[in-house]
């Protein structure tokens, strides 16, 4: 139960922004959010369930939480760049929301395995009290098409080299691909910064290659982060995600060298820093105190790139929407 308020206390801040993205008339509008609620709500719940019993960081939560909501925007906006039918868009959103729902209760490698199981209890319950989407029943036929588009959205670079460079089920029809390519889009930016600040053993990776190159370990961070974004515009499937990433990808580079050139990460990390240069003068072995990776990964932190990678935006003159979709 505590660990239940826990969640809530965590993700609350952050509701899913799905408003401002519609192009819809008011009712219409009104149908699609009540409907797009109730399928955020059935994954959360399974997020609260998960979380309780396997509780992780709040960084991660937040990670998540973000992601899924920029996913979400994307797949709209592609829905309507694809000109798809009622039945596929519907299909798509659902997808979407769902797309990520084992992320807490599986391992980064089969989440996509957890996220088809939860759906197929979501789609079996929509089925059952005969409750539909924008209007849309949910056939056996939709809800396969759902099931799949999850199934078929791991072929992320990064997935598959640590899949040991073996590929994942490939998108095979529309629906697959704008959720694919809505994942891909929201992979464009400095989400990814978030994921590998949370994880130990990322830190010590980055605090290493900092150590080699004489820069700081937050940068080398950013750094490997980048390696991974420049790519995803010939990852990317349909045309209108191809136009989107390479114009993402442009101003999440500006941004970067922009922090790199202001100097932002050697303020930002100074406590990483003095542990860098205890580590040059002790010798080589990397030995990271525990407490300052807690630091580290705290939320604060967080909280403290992302304002200055908006702030960095703004200076560049990059659309503050944009600068949302790229922030960690
Ligand atoms: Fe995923
Ligand atoms: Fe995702």
């Amino acid at each position: 139960m505590e660990q239940q308020r826990e969640y809530k206390k965590i993700v609350e801040p952050d509701k899913e922004k799905t408003a401002d993205i519609f192009d819809l008339d008011q009712e219409r509008q009104e149908r699609r959010e009540k409907s797009i609620n109730n399928v955020i709500n059935f994954r959360e719940k399974q997020y609260e369930k998960d979380f309780s019993e396997n509780p992780v960081s709040g960084d991660m939560l937040l990670n998540l939480k973000t992601h899924n909501s920029i996913v979400l925007n994307d797949a709209i906006d592609l829905i309507g760049k694809e000109k798809l039918s009622s039945e596929d868009s519907a299909a798509v959103i659902i997808a979407t929301i769902m797309h990520d729902s084992g992320k807490l209760s599986s391992d980064l490698l089969s989440h996509h395995k957890k996220g088809v199981e939860y759906a197929k209890g979501l789609i079996e319950k929509m089925q059952k009290e005969k409750s539909k989407f924008e209007g849309i029943e949910i056939t056996q036929e939709l809800g396969q098409k759902i099931l799949q588009a999850i199934e078929r959205h791991m072929n992320h670079p990064f997935l598959v080299v640590k899949n040991g460079g073996e590929r994942f089920p490939e998108p095979e029809n529309k629906v697959d691909r704008v959720v694919y390519d809505a994942d891909m889009l929201a992979n464009i930016g400095f989400k990814n910064v978030g994921f590998r600040l949370a994880s130990e053993e990322y830190l010590r990776e980055d605090s290493q290659k900092a150590i080699e190159n004489g820069t700081n370990a937050l940068e080398e961070t950013f750094a490997n982060v980048m390696q991974g974004v420049v790519k995803l515009d010939s990852v990317v499937l349909t045309s209108p995600a191809q136009k989107i990433a390479k114009e993402r990808i442009e101003d999440t580079k500006r941004i970067f060298n922009y922090l790199k050139e202001n100097k932002v990460f050697e303020s930002l990390l100074l406590e990483q820093n003095i542990v860098n240069e205890k580590i040059r003068k002790s010798g080589k072995k990397l030995n990271l105190d525990d407490k300052i990776i807690e630091e580290m990964i705290k939320k604060e932190n967080i909280i403290k790139l992302n304002g200055e990678i908006r702030k960095a935006g703004m200076a560049l003159g990059i659309d503050s929407k944009i600068i949302d979709k790229l922030m960690m």
